[in-house]
C-alpha cells in the first residue's frame, strides 16, 4: 500500500483544492528566517505543499520564485511576519525546533518523535538560525552529513526534515 498524492478535480479553483486538503493537512509548520535565496524559498513552498504542512512562516521580506514554487502557494497558508518578535508571537504555544547543525542538541534520526504542532525553523543560507532564536527553541536538530562542506543547501535541508517527518507518519501505517 502506498500513497502518492491526490489528483484534484481538473479546473478546480484554489479555494476548492484548499478545502479538499484541509482535513488531511499535517500539523507541522515550516518557518524560514531571513531567507536570502528566492529559489530556495520557492522550492520549500513546493515541498511543504507536497507534505501538506500546516503553514509556511516567512520571517522578513524574502521573495520567492514562482518557477520554484510551481504555483503551490495557491494551496498553502503563507504567513509573513516582520521580525523575530512577531514570529515568536505567531507561534506561541507551539513547540519550536530549530534546525541547525552547529548548535544541535540532537540529530534528526535520533529524535524519538516530532511533537504535535511542531514549528521547524530553518536559517538563512549565509547566517543560519540566529542565536537569539536558537535560545528560544526547545530542541536544535542537526542533519548528519559526511563531506567537508559545512552545511546543506537550505531547500535540501528542509526537504530532508519534512521527508523524515513523513517517513515516520508513513511507517506508523497512516496513509493520509
Ligand atoms: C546553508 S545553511 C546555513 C549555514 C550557515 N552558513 C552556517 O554556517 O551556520 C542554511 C540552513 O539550512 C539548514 N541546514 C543546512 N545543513 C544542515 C545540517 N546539516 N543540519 C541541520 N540544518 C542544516 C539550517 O537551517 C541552516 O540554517
Amino acid at each position: 500500500m502506498y500513497h502518492m498524492g491526490l489528483s484534484p478535480p481538473i479546473g478546480a479553483a484554489p479555494e476548492e483544492v484548499r478545502a479538499l486538503l484541509a482535513p488531511i493537512r499535517n500539523d507541522f509548520t515550516i518557518a524560514l528566517h531571513a531567507a536570502d535565496n528566492a529559489f530556495a524559498v520557492g522550492a520549500i513552498i513546493r515541498v511543504a505543499h507536497s507534505f501538506l504542512a500546516r503553514e509556511i512562516v516567512i520571517i522578513g521580506d524574502a521573495p520567492y520564485y514562482e518557477k520554484a514554487s510551481m504555483g503551490m502557494e495557491k494551496y498553502e497558508t503563507l504567513v509573513r511576519v516582520a521580525d523575530d518578535e512577531a514570529f515568536l508571537a505567531h507561534v506561541e504555544g507551539r513547540p519550536l525546533w530549530a534546525v541547525e547543525k552547529d548548535h544541535a542538541t540532537t540529530d534528526l534520526y535520533s529524535v524519538p518523535s516530532f511533537p504535535p504542532n511542531v514549528v521547524l525553523l530553518f536559517g538563512s543560507e549565509r547566517f543560519g538560525v540566529p542565536e537569539s532564536l536558537i535560545a528560544r527553541a526547545q530542541a536544535v536538530i542537526g542533519i548528519p552529513i559526511y563531506g567537508v562542506n559545512h552545511s546543506l543547501p537550505l531547500a535540501i535541508a528542509a526537504g530532508i526534515v519534512m521527508s523524515e517527518w513523513a517517513r515516520r507518519k508513513y511507517a506508523s501505517g497512516a496513509l493520509l
